[in-house]
């Protein structure tokens, strides 16, 4: 009995912890959807994000750490998330090219 129950939670644990990355990786793609459709259009349209949608996360981290620069009210966290994001859309898609 205690052998089996030592056994589960050696299964259940690395079960719940991918289940808990998993999640947190959801909410930072969530936080940085909400962050481009509320933030990302304020200087300028969606179009130059909209246009470079092929790009990878290292390079949208690097433009959202220079929109910081070029005055956007964002933290760095939330450019992480917009990164995170904006690399897993593809070319022509919502919420940036429609
Ligand atoms: C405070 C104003 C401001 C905000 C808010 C803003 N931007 Fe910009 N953005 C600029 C300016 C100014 C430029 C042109 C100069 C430059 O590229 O840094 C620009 C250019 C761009 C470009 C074109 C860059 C290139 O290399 O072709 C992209 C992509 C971009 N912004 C993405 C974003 C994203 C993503 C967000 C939201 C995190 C954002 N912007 C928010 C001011 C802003």
């Amino acid at each position: 009995m205690k052998n089996a129950a030592k056994r589960m939670g050696l299964v259940a644990l690395p079960i719940l912890s991918l289940v808990v990355a998993a999640a947190s990786a959801l909410a930072a793609a969530e936080d940085g959807r909400q962050t481009v459709e509320s933030v990302c259009n304020r200087c300028h349209t969606h179009e130059p994000i909209c246009q470079n949608l092929n790009r990878n996360e290292a390079w949208w981290h690097m433009t959202a750490l220079r929109m910081i620069n070029n005055g956007a009210p964002i933290s760095q966290n939330q450019a992480k998330d917009t990164a995170l994001f904006l690399a897993t859309l593809k070319p022509g898609s919502e919420p940036v090219c429609k």
